[in-house]
C-alpha cells in the first residue's frame, strides 16, 4: 500500500487535523446509529497515546455552501465525548481565527472539532484556497474517511497536499477489507449485488465479472437480467429499455469464465404491499397481473450452496424488496448463511452500502461477517475499480 499510517509520522505535539466522516443518521437531535462515530475512536485515541493533538474535521448532510443550524457539528459534541472519553472542544468554523485559536490552545488530551465543512461552498469544490486554510489549523494530515473518500474536496483531496498525510485506522481498515476482497482474494470469490436498477450498477457488473467467479444478482436488477432471457415478469420493477445491455453483460461473463446466478423461482404478489398474498412460482411464470418482490426458496438453497463453495463473499444490495415483510426474506436467509460460514472460518465476507448494511443488521447476520464497510458510495465506487481521489491524495 502505498501511503502512510499513523505509525508512520512523528505526533507528539503536533496537531493533527483528522478528516473523518461522521456524517451519521439523527432523528429528533438523537444519533440513531454512532457505527462511524464508534470506528474513529481507534485514530483518534491513537494519536492521543502518542501525544497529539486531534483536530477534526469533517461534512455533515449537504448544506451546498450555507451554514444550517440543523446541520451543525455541535449537536455531536456529547456523543463524540462518550466514544472517545475525553473532553470535545468546538470551533463554529473550519477555518479563521477563531478556529486557529482554538487549534492553538488545545490541551493534550483534549480533541478539537470543527464546524462543518460543507458550511462552505469552495469545499465540494477542492477549492486549493478553503485547503490551505485548514492547513493553517494543523502541522499533520490524517484521513480517516474512506466513506468520503470518492469525494475530491477541500478537506479530502486538496489538503492532504499541503501537509505530511497519511492514512488513519478506519481508512486502513477498510482497504484491508476490499483488497482482500477483490485485490487479491481467495477464490473463489463471489459477489452478491442487489438492488432496483441495473443502470446504476452497470460500471459495478462490469467491473466485477472480471474478478469474480460467481455473480449473484438479486433484486429488480435481476428483473432486468430475466426480461433479457426473454421471460415475461409481468408488473415487476424492471429496466425493460436495458435488456440489450443486460444481455451484453451476460455474454461478456460467458467469455470471462464468471458465473451469473439468476434466481430460479421468484415470490410474486399483486401489490407492492408488506405482507400482500404472495406465491412461488419458477421464475419464468411470473403471471401479467403480479410483481416479483423476492428470490424464492430454490435460489436462496443454490446460493447458499455457492457460498459454501466459495472461500470469499463481497455483497452490495438486497436480493429482494427487504424493506417489505415477508420479501425480505431471500435476503435474510442468505446474509445468515454467509454469517454462518463466516463464524465457522470457511468464507471471508465483506459487505458495503446503505441499504446493505440497514439489511444485514435487520437480519442478524452483521456482526458475523469478517468486514462491514461504514461507506455507501464510496464502496461502490471502489468496487467499479475507480480510482477514490481521497486515496489516491494520500499516495503522493
Ligand atoms: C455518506 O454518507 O455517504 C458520506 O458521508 C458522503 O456523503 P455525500 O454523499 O453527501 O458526499
Ligand atoms: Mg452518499
Amino acid at each position: 500500500m502505498g501511503w502512510k499510517t499513523l505509525d508512520d509520522m512523528d505526533l507528539n505535539g503536533k496537531r493533527v487535523l483528522v478528516r473523518v466522516d461522521i456524517n451519521v443518521p439523527i432523528v429528533d437531535g438523537v444519533v440513531t446509529d454512532a457505527t462511524r462515530i464508534e470506528r474513529i475512536v481507534p485514530s483518534v485515541r491513537d494519536i492521543l497515546k502518542a501525544g497529539g493533538r486531534p483536530i477534526l474535521l469533517a461534512h455533515f448532510g449537504r448544506p451546498g455552501g450555507e451554514r444550517r443550524e440543523n446541520l451543525s457539528l455541535k449537536q455531536l459534541v456529547p456523543t463524540l465525548e462518550a466514544a472517545f472519553g475525553a473532553k470535545v472542544l468546538f470551533a463554529a468554523d473550519c477555518v479563521g481565527t477563531e478556529a486557529e485559536l482554538a487549534a492553538q490552545e488545545l490541551k493534550p488530551g483534549q480533541v478539537l472539532l470543527l464546524e462543518n465543512t460543507r458550511f462552505h461552498a469552495a469545499e465540494t469544490k477542492n477549492d486549493a484556497d478553503l485547503a490551505a486554510g485548514m492547513a493553517r489549523l494543523g502541522d499533520v494530515y490524517c484521513n480517516d474517511a474512506f466513506s468520503a473518500a470518492h469525494r475530491a474536496h477541500s478537506s479530502t483531496e486538496a489538503i492532504a497536499r499541503l501537509l505530511p498525510a497519511c492514512a488513519g485506522r478506519l481508512m486502513q481498515a477498510e482497504l484491508q477489507a476490499l483488497e482482500g476482497a477483490l485485490g487479491a482474494p481467495k477464490r473463489p470469490v463471489t459477489a452478491v449485488v442487489g438492488g432496483a436498477k441495473v443502470s446504476t450498477k452497470l460500471e459495478l457488473l462490469g467491473n466485477l465479472i472480471d474478478k469474480v467467479d460467481y455473480l449473484v444478482i438479486g433484486g429488480g436488477m435481476a428483473n432486468t437480467f430475466l426480461v433479457a432471457k426473454g421471460v415475461n415478469v409481468g408488473k415487476s420493477l424492471a429496466e425493460r429499455e436495458m435488456k440489450d445491455t443486460a444481455a451484453d453483460v451476460l455474454a461478456k461473463a460467458e467469455t470471462s469464465g464468471c458465473t451469473i446466478v439468476l434466481p430460479t423461482d421468484i415470490v410474486v404478489a399483486e401489490k407492492f404491499e408488506a405482507n400482500a398474498p404472495h406465491q412461488v412460482l419458477p421464475a419464468d411464470q411470473c403471471p401479467d397481473d403480479s410483481m416479483i418482490l423476492d428470490a424464492g426458496p430454490d435460489s436462496v438453497a443454490a446460493i447458499s450452496d455457492i457460498f459454501a463453495q466459495s472461500q470469499t463473499l463481497i455483497w452490495n444490495g438486497p436480493l429482494g424488496a427487504f424493506e417489505l415483510e415477508p420479501f425480505d426474506a431471500a435476503t435474510n436467509a442468505a446474509a445468515l448463511k454467509a454469517a454462518a460460514l463466516t463464524r465457522s472460518g470457511q468464507l471471508i465476507s465483506v459487505a458495503g452500502g446503505g441499504d446493505t448494511v440497514a439489511a444485514l443488521n435487520a437480519s442478524g447476520a452483521a456482526h458475523d461477517f469478517s468486514y462491514i464497510s461504514t461507506a455507501g458510495g464510496a464502496f461502490l465506487e471502489w468496487m467499479e475499480g475507480k480510482t477514490l481521489p481521497g486515496v489516491a491524495a494520500l499516495e503522493k
